[in-house]
């Protein structure tokens, strides 16, 4: 049986420029190419879970309009359950806007439109897909009382509860009560614990001071340092898998696909780790957010191809 994973989160339609340098502020500079991709961590995780396996329904809110539909249509296209993504007649679907550099860097603004308008009632009414999943995924391009409300409810429900606090903003101690696993990246860290996080050493600090805050599990995504695991017993540090970026957008997503997807299938945490690894390091390699994200032959491939090196 495979595992069931429910995503409860946003859904954007990335504008993706590629462009020799991220411009400063005041300046203009000429682009490369536009390309128009399905995107939003919420949806990128859900896809990035369904082609790694996993049974996946997404909770959110689209615009009736243009972008809603495809975004939608994609979904479906992975596998993804939508039934629960409802299309808001009164707010527009969410874009973020994208500059993706040579080295494969990028800054991105959201506008999010009708993510902002998921309501805890809408969480309640996908009780049925959440009855059963063994894990629940959570960020924050939603309101913070709906991922609240979601992460009491998974709790309640006995789902493990993961967060990926993205994009970053102080978090209330009863949210923090009810995560199994906080899954932020390195600017993440730094906004939640007021602490730099330049070396290994500095990740480690803060991914301490996070347990200090009572989540009994810490994932810390470093981009081309990998990953690094905290727990009470102790702290483990996962090297990245070398590959050469064309695009980092959605590493994290792909990362946390990875991750939820073998713990749902009973794996043990170290194991996930590989695997949120492996599926972000493949997810650099291809341009856009949801076209990049790696199916599970290749996630295997890379696992296999790491442990016989
Ligand atoms: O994590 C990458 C995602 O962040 C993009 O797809 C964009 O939509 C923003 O939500």
């Amino acid at each position: 049986m495979s595992a069931r994973i429910v995503v409860v989160g946003s859904l954007n339609m990335d504008l993706v420029v590629r462009t020799p340098r991220i411009p400063s502020p005041g300046e203009t500079i000429i682009g490369r190419e536009l390309h128009t991709v399905p995107g939003g961590k919420g949806a990128n995780q859900a896809v990035a879970a369904a082609r790694l396996g996993a049974e996946v329904s997404m909770v959110g809110r689209v615009g009736r309009d243009a972008f809603g539909g495809p975004l939608l249509a994609n979904l479906a296209a992975n596998g993804v359950d939508h039934a629960w993504v409802q299309e808001d007649p009164d707010a527009a679907t969410g874009v973020a806007l994208i500059e993706v550099d040579d080295a494969g860097r990028n800054s991105i603004v959201v506008v999010s439109g009708a993510n902002m308008r998921l309501t805890p009632a809408d969480v309640d009414a996908a009780q049925p897909a959440l009855a059963g999943a063994q894990a629940l995924l959570l960020q924050l391009e939603s309101p913070l009382e709906t991922v609240l409300h979601a992460a009491q409810l998974g709790r309640r429900l006995g789902i493990a509860v993961i967060l990926n606090p993205a994009p970053a903003r102080p978090l209330p101690p009863e949210l923090l009560a009810a995560v199994d696993v906080l899954a932020p990246n390195e600017s993440e860290t730094a906004l939640l614990t007021g602490r730099s996080v330049d070396t290994l050493a500095d990740a480690e600090e803060a991914a301490r001071a996070l347990l200090d805050r009572g989540v009994p599990t810490v994932v810390l995504t470093l981009g081309e340092r990998g990953s690094l695991l905290a727990r009470r017993e102790g702290v483990q540090h996962f090297p990245a898998f070398p590959v050469t970026p064309v695009d980092t957008t959605a590493a994290g997503d792909a990362f946390l696909g990875g991750l939820a997807v073998a713990l749902a299938e009973g794996r043990p945490l170290e194991e996930a780790m590989r695997w949120g690894n492996a599926a972000g390091a493949l997810a650099t390699t291809r341009l856009g957010a949801q076209p990049s994200l790696p199916d599970r032959a290749a996630v295997l491939a890379l696992l296999a191809s790491a442990a016989e090196a």
